[in-house]
């Protein structure tokens, strides 16, 4: 029935109707500038203008709706509009308005929530929860639907293993299985059984494919990747999306082995759709199909509409390319009608699956009012933000005692808005809770004192409050801006003052808890050699401030596991844990792989994470039959504290007939233990997530030896061998 309702509708549709359903737009900014807004973009983005200057433009600017378009059916969905009010005046235009009367699609980078700010989702993955995962995701679809979205532009599920990405801090970190587990909570949290329902939203997985192993961790930069690593390392978190009825995907900017993904046949028809069973839209990203030009791979813009819309690109975000070009293209018989026929229709199929044309408008003011910041949302946040944070190191310091005299130093500690991470566009920074006032409701006698001027570290500041207090926590990392999109960095130390704070106060001699703040893994071997205690916090959210309060105090004991290794030197990137084997492991002799300068193993590695109790492993099991791999481990709470604690199991394919890695993560529990407590835990693994692809690119589960592994962390894991017959 909705097949014919489409294909009705599309029968009646002009060209330039249909072609209009394919282009997105964000709303337009005019005024206190002679150029139009995309002009002025340029101008900023080729350094005719300062980025300065440019926002000092636009904060001027009023946005501009684009009435006209959408009352002519130019525009088929907008993205970056928020608010019920101004969504559903758009929406009343192109429904009442409009010859046809087709409803608008709103998207927006709904990532880490909306107004509610969880922690970024690198943080989060530690939280190795996936019930955690989908009800944030839940709550952020309820909450960005009472604005008047219908389409989140999340999540993202790009493997990262390269720290200086800055977009490592969107996504589950450097493990397949992880991201694997990470996308299907987030979708089915997103969408629901049913987007149509007026409160979740369309889910986008991206950014379709390798984005995240851009050369040498820059941005946007090539990637060259043979097709087995394609398949095994990037693509299982697509499947597990698509599994799960992602109804969306958005290309990646990056080309793969010299093609732009945007307009890859290959990547976007073989594998995405006919391997891996994809059959909804395909959105680029912003302005990627004009960017086919700078590629060098369309000669002009024209052309690169139509290797866009040939490998099957289904909606141009900003880039105007088909709005502009398709007509022309149809007109000359360069592309045939019945292919923009064909891409309008997963439009139109798409904007029915939200309900849109019998339910235009899913919100109102009202609604939103009511929605926005549940106070079960903000519950829901600090309980993200307890979890995602990973205790790396502790001697013997924390829990601290409330009524110890707690200096706490850093300009970090201070400040709301920077918890709230990157992609957190509508978060508020008043809406935070900074570290300061979480730990001042909790430590009676806290003295702070910023101890950073300028970007330079006040060091008599240091020595008073260090000569007054018991223990210092300073506060330390990366200012939101030096993670997310654009903001790689090719030196992934703590920023010099950060560093030099914690100099200064190892030498007062006080003990020093680190309480890192940050949106990527740092290279921190000085920190973690000199200080007492280091508390991985993140990017955590509107509630990282009371969440590092209850953890430094012990009212939480900490369970998060890093979802990313820690290198030990920027040169150590790309870092990690399951890299194939080598014939020269690292060890003892000069001639193994290694570097002369550092450790050869990271500072932390993924799965590691302490708690404030400890547990213990013992009877690790393991057997393969009817095409089963069954393995179970006992563990026990032996501390004197009750915890939470995420038991891994990796693999190890003994010999293979491509070399394989030295770990693979194919599960993990995370289970609760009273102290005292001892649980069994099972693993059943199907034989057939057991294999990898050959050399001819054929998947194969071989027979022979698998050494299994299970523990709290990779490094202290029980071993155990068995056969595949
Ligand atoms: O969704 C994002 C994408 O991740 C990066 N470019 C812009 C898009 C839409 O805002």
């Amino acid at each position: 029935k909705q097949h014919e309702q489409i294909i009705s509708l599309l029968n009646q549709m002009t060209l330039e109707e249909k072609i209009g359903q394919l282009q997105q737009l964000g709303p337009s900014l005019v005024g206190a500038f002679e150029v139009s807004f995309e002009e002025l973009l340029d101008m900023m983005f080729d350094g005719r203008i300062s980025e300065e200057e440019f926002h000092k433009l636009i904060s001027t600017a009023k946005e501009d709706l684009r009435e006209d378009d959408v009352r002519a059916g130019k525009i088929g969905s907008f993205n970056g509009l928020y608010g019920a009010e101004k969504i559903n005046y758009l929406q009343k235009i192109a429904v009442e308005e409009s010859r046809l009367g087709i409803p608008l699609l709103f998207g927006a980078d709904i990532i880490h929530g909306m107004r509610t700010v969880y922690p970024i989702p690198l943080a989060e993955s530690c939280a190795f929860d996936p019930k955690l995962w989908e009800e944030t995701a839940e709550m952020a679809a309820k909450e960005a639907t009472s604005s008047g979205i219908h389409w989140t532009f999340g999540p993202m599920i790009d493997v990262a293993r390269d720290a200086r990405w800055g977009r490592i801090s969107e996504g589950a970190g450097e493990d397949t299985y992880l991201n694997s587990v990470f996308a299907r909570a987030k979708v089915k949290g997103f969408q629901g059984g049913n987007p149509a329902q007026e409160d979740r939203l369309l889910a986008c997985a991206k950014h379709f494919i390798a984005y995240g192993a851009a050369e040498s961790g820059r941005d946007y930069n090539t990637t060259d990747i043979s097709m087995q690593k394609l398949h095994e390392v990037y693509l299982p978190p697509f499947k597990a999306a698509i599994d799960v009825g992602v109804a969306s995907i958005m290309p990646s900017f990056n080309d793969v082995n010299g093609v732009p993904v945007t307009a890859n046949n290959y990547l976007l028809n073989n594998i995405l759709k006919e391997e891996c069973g994809f059959g909804g839209l395909l959105v680029s990203d912003a302005n990627a199909i004009a960017e086919l030009v700078n590629h060098g791979f369309a000669e002009d813009q024209k052309e690169a509409s139509k290797l866009a819309i040939e490998a099957g690109m289904n909606m141009d975000m900003s880039s105007k390319s088909y709005s502009t070009y398709l007509k022309e293209l149809v007109e000359e018989e360069k592309i045939k009608e019945s292919l923009v026929d064909n891409t309008a229709y997963k439009v139109l199929k798409l904007k029915m699956e939200k309900g849109l044309f019998e339910n235009p408008y899913q919100t109102n003011k009202v609604k939103e009012e009511n929605t926005i910041l549940k106070p079960e949302f903000r519950e829901k946040a600090k309980e993200a933000a307890l979890k995602s944070m990973v205790l790396l190191k502790n001697e013997d310091i924390l829990p601290l005692s409330s009524d110890k005299k707690i200096g706490l130093v850093g300009n970090l500690a201070e400040s709301k808005g920077q918890m709230l991470g990157a992609w957190a566009i509508n978060g508020h920074d008043e809406d935070c809770i900074s570290i300061l006032e979480g730990l001042k409701a909790k430590f009676h006698k806290l003295k702070y004192e910023a101890c950073i001027k300028d970007s330079k570290v006040d060091v008599s500041a240091v020595n008073h409050i260090a000569e007054e207090c018991d223990v210092i926590v300073a506060v330390v990392g990366e200012i939101k801006e030096m993670s997310g999109e654009a903001a790689s960095r090719s030196d992934i130390s703590l920023p010099q003052e950060q560093e030099e704070l914690l100099k200064a106060l190892y030498e007062t001699g006080k003990p020093v808890v680190a309480v890192l703040v940050n949106g990527r893994p740092l290279a921190i071997s000085w920190v973690s050699e000199h200080v007492q205690a280091i508390l991985e916090a993140w990017h955590g959210g509107i509630e990282a401030g009371n969440a590092v309060a209850e953890i430094l105090l012990g009212l939480y004991n900490p369970s998060g596991k890093l979802s990313v290794s820690f290198p030990q030197s920027t040169g150590a990137c790309p870092c990690y844990y399951n890299h194939p084997s080598t014939g020269r492991p690292a060890g003892k002799s000069k001639f193994t792989s290694k570097y002369l300068d550092i450790p050869s193993e990271p500072v932390y590695s993924f799965g590691y994470g302490l708690s404030y109790t400890t547990y213990e492993y013992s009877d690790l099991q393991a057997v393969i039959e009817d095409n089963q791999l069954r393995a179970s481990i006992t563990v026990t709470n032996a501390g004197e504290m009750d915890g939470e604690e995420t038991v891994q199991l990796y693999i190890q394919d003994v010999a293979a007939k491509r070399v394989r890695p030295v770990r693979e993560l194919k599960s993990f529990r995370k289970v609760t233990l009273e102290k005292g407590e001892s649980k069994k835990v099972d693993f059943i693994i199907p034989v057939s997530e057991l294999g990898y692809y050959d050399n001819s690119m054929n998947y194969i589960v071989e027979v022979g030896m698998f050494k299994i592994y299970a523990g709290g962390s990779l490094n202290k894991c029980l071993e155990i061998e068995v056969e595949l017959k």
